[in-house]
């Protein structure tokens, strides 16, 4: 999979996504990560990506002639699947989301910044808004971020044990059961049982109550979907 990230921060991207799992996958060819600095498509010799709003306002909007020269120049070649504009108005983003985008080829993301990007690139080159929470970031690059470790996790061959995103927290809308390692006895505070006894069939009886447990006490709108 191939992500496209235009964004005139590029630096604020680079170091979340050249570590652990994002850099295995990178380093294995199973994703491809491109930072597109936006301010080398400005128009103008001061590289200015930012106007001031019609209608006055306090903050800057984002212009239409760097975006759409950029958008245009990385669509001259190659198809995208989706033209995704990170915004705190989009659509929240949630693991089924996730597991929908990894399947896809090329995505282009664009990171907003100060008020956003001018109405008529999001009419004329978006196809999806996406949101990470209801709250609000200085800029849609922490967005994209975590946007593209969620989706690179789940791309095929990037996992060490290809199960293990199988039973991450909500890939089956429940959360996940506690987990423990050595030592046996901490502080008083014992290891469960039955995570001792080596049967295997118990131990998965007992991880499916408990993620059932921790669901209804601290997501119980997640059982109700
Ligand atoms: Cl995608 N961008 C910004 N600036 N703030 C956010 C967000 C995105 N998602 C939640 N808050």
């Amino acid at each position: 999979m191939r992500i496209d990230i235009i964004t005139v921060l590029p630096e604020l991207l680079e170091s979340p996504l050249s570590h652990s799992i994002m850099k295995r996958a990178r380093d294995k060819g199973l994703l491809e990560v491109n930072l597109i600095p936006l301010r080398d498509y400005a128009t103008d010799k001061h590289r200015c990506v930012d106007d001031y709003q019609y209608g006055g306002g306090a903050g800057m909007v984002m212009m239409c002639e760097p975006l759409a020269n950029c958008i245009e120049h990385l669509q001259a070649q190659r198809n995208y699947d989706e033209v995704i504009y990170m915004t705190p108005d989009g659509k929240t983003l949630n693991q089924k989301m996730l597991n929908a985008f990894s399947l896809q080829e090329n995505l282009m993301l664009i990171c907003g910044h100060y008020k956003g990007i001018d109405e008529r690139i999001r009419q004329l080159f978006v196809t999806q808004e996406i949101s990470i929470g209801d709250y609000v970031l200085s800029g849609g690059e922490l967005a994209a971020a975590v946007f593209t470790d969620g989706v690179g996790r789940l791309l095929p061959g990037v996992l060490n044990d290809e199960t293990s995103a199988l039973t991450d927290s909500f890939q089956d809308n429940l959360l996940s059961p506690p987990v423990y390692t050595r030592p046996e006895v901490f502080r008083n505070l014992r290891v469960p049982e039955v995570l001792l006894s080596g049967h295997e069939r118990k131990i998965q009886e007992w991880r499916y109550e408990q993620a059932i447990e921790r669901t209804q006490q601290r997501r119980p709108d997640l059982l109700a979907d």
